[in-house]
C-alpha cells in the first residue's frame, strides 16, 4: 500500500469529527478525500513542477481585473491538476477570500489540508451528505427542493441556521432553478427558515467568444437573465448578500463581475481567450520526465504498437516513462511533440499507456538520461541548445482538445513537486 494511501485510511478518525463510520441511515455519509501519488513514492522521473510564485502572480493579475470583485479561485478537478491542497494554501495565504469547488470531497479534502477561507460547492450532489456540509463549514450550491430538506435538516441537528447560494439556469441547461421555476422554488424555500440563500450565482456558457461575435450576445443575454433573476427573487422576499457569474475569460474581459468572481484556468497561467487578452498570465504547471533508452533503428524499420510509425532513415529513438495513463494524450500519437535539449522532438508512433517515443535524431548531443519537457518551457543544458516552450494551449490543439483537459488529464501517479524559485 503507498503512503497516500495510508493517509486516507487514518482520515477515518480525524480530530474533531464525529465518527464517519458507515451506517445505514442517510445522514452518516462517509466522504473520502481523492487519492494521488505523493512526491516520496516517485522513483520513475515523470512529474509535474507546479511554480507556486507564478500561481500567486496570476492570482495579483485577476485581482486587477476583477476591481472590487472578490476573487474565489475554482479549485475543482484537484486545482485543475496541480493539487488543491499546495494550491488553495499558497493563494489563501496570498489572500483569495474564498474558493470554489465541484465536489463536497474536494472542499473536505481543502479542509483537512487546513483551508479556512470559506469553500463553496459548486456540483450540486451531496448524496445525503448534509451533515458533512455543516460540520464543515461549506457553502453548498443548491437548486432544488430535495436540497432544502437535507440542509435543513442538517442545520436542525447542528442547531444553528445554514448559508447556501442558489444557482440560476440561463443558458447553461446544466444546473440551476430556471427562470419559469423561480417564483415557485422562493414560495418552496420559504418553508425552509433554517437555509439562508447568501449568494446567487449562474454560469456563462460562451464567456470566451471574442467581442462582437454570436457567442459574446449569448454573454449579455445570460446576464440580462441574471439581473431579471436577482429582482424577481427580491420581490418574492429572497435578496443574497452576493453575487456572482464570471468565470476566468469574464473576469478578463471586465464583464459580470459583480460581487465575486470564480476564475479557474487563468490562476494557472492559461489565457481562455484566443486573442490572448491577458499576456500577463504565467503557465504554472511543467510537465517532464527522462529519456529511460536510447536506440537507432534503420530505414523501414517500425516504433511501438500498431507500427504506426516507420523510418525512413537510419532514425534515434528515445524513450521516455511516460504515456496516456499519465495524461499525455493518445491523440497525439505521431504528431505531437516534446522539448530535448531545449528543441522540439517529435512523438512518433502510438503513445502506448505508460511510455511514449520519441524522434532525437536533430537534437544534437542527446543522451540517455536527458531532460524531457512535455509541457512547458525548457532551456538546454548548453549555450549550443535551444529554449522553446510548449504551452497547454498548444498540445490541447495538437489533441483536438481544450487546455482545460491537457491540464486535468495529468493523472494522479504523476506526482506533484512545488517549487518556489
Ligand atoms: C460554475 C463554474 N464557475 C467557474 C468555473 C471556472 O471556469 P474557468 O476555468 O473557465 O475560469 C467553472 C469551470 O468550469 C465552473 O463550472
Amino acid at each position: 500500500m503507498d503512503a497516500s494511501a495510508l493517509d486516507d485510511d487514518k482520515d477515518e478518525s480525524s480530530p474533531g469529527l464525529p465518527s464517519r463510520r458507515r451506517t445505514d441511515t442517510s445522514d452518516s455519509v462517509r466522504v473520502l478525500k481523492p487519492r494521488r501519488a505523493a512526491p516520496a513514492d516517485a522513483v520513475r522521473p515523470t512529474r509535474a513542477e507546479v511554480n507556486l510564485a507564478a500561481l500567486r502572480h496570476n492570482l495579483r493579475v485577476i485581482a486587477r481585473h476583477a476591481g472590487r470583485a472578490k476573487v474565489w479561485p475554482v479549485l475543482k478537478a484537484d486545482g485543475y491538476g496541480h493539487g488543491a491542497p499546495a494550491v488553495a494554501r499558497t493563494l489563501e495565504r496570498a489572500g483569495a477570500e474564498g474558493f470554489c469547488v465541484a465536489l463536497l470531497e474536494e472542499a473536505v479534502e481543502l479542509r483537512d489540508a487546513g483551508v479556512r477561507a470559506p469553500i463553496l460547492v459548486m456540483g450540486g450532489y451531496y448524496g445525503g451528505a448534509y451533515e458533512e456540509i455543516v460540520g464543515r463549514g461549506v457553502v453548498p450550491v443548491i437548486y432544488d427542493g430535495s436540497h432544502l430538506e437535507g440542509l435543513a435538516r442538517a442545520s436542525r441537528q447542528a442547531g444553528h441556521p445554514v448559508d447556501a447560494h442558489l444557482k440560476i439556469d440561463t443558458g447553461m441547461a446544466r444546473l440551476g432553478v430556471r427562470m419559469r421555476d423561480l417564483e415557485s422554488f422562493a414560495a418552496e424555500l420559504a418553508r425552509f427558515p433554517e437555509v439562508r440563500i447568501s449568494g446567487l450565482m449562474t454560469h456563462l456558457a460562451c464567456a470566451e467568444a471574442a467581442a462582437g461575435s454570436e457567442g459574446s450576445g449569448f454573454t449579455a443575454e445570460q446576464v440580462a437573465l441574471f439581473e431579471e433573476a436577482t429582482t424577481r427573487l427580491a420581490r418574492a422576499g429572497v435578496s443574497p448578500q452576493v453575487r456572482h457569474v464570471a468565470n476566468s475569460a469574464a473576469v478578463l474581459r471586465g464583464e459580470a463581475l459583480f460581487d465575486a468572481v470564480r476564475p479557474g484556468i487563468a490562476i494557472f497561467g492559461v489565457s481562455p481567450l484566443a486573442s490572448g487578452g491577458a499576456l500577463e498570465l504565467r503557465p504554472v504547471m511543467r510537465v517532464r520526465s527522462e529519456i529511460v533508452d536510447l536506440r537507432t533503428i534503420e530505414a523501414g524499420e517500425s516504433v511501438g504498437y500498431g507500427a504506426l510509425f516507420r523510418a525512413t532513415r537510419p532514425t534515434r529513438i528515445a524513450t521516455l516513462p511516460m504515456g496516456y495513463a499519465d495524461g499525455l494524450s493518445r491523440h497525439l500519437s505521431n504528431c505531437g511533440h516534446v522539448l530535448v535539449r531545449g528543441v522540439r522532438a517529435p512523438l512518433v508512433g502510438a503513445v502506448s499507456m505508460d511510455m511514449s517515443m520519441i524522434d532525437v535524431t536533430d537534437v544534437p548531443g542527446v543522451g540517455l538520461h536527458d531532460e524531457v519537457t512535455v509541457l512547458g518551457s525548457q532551456e538546454g543544458l548548453s549555450s549550443r541548445d535551444g529554449r522553446d516552450a510548449l504551452s497547454a494551449e498548444e498540445i490541447a490543439s495538437q489533441a483536438g482538445t481544450i487546455a482545460w483537459e491537457v491540464l486535468t488529464s495529468v493523472s494522479r501517479r504523476v506526482p506533484r513537486f512545488y517549487r518556489e524559485p
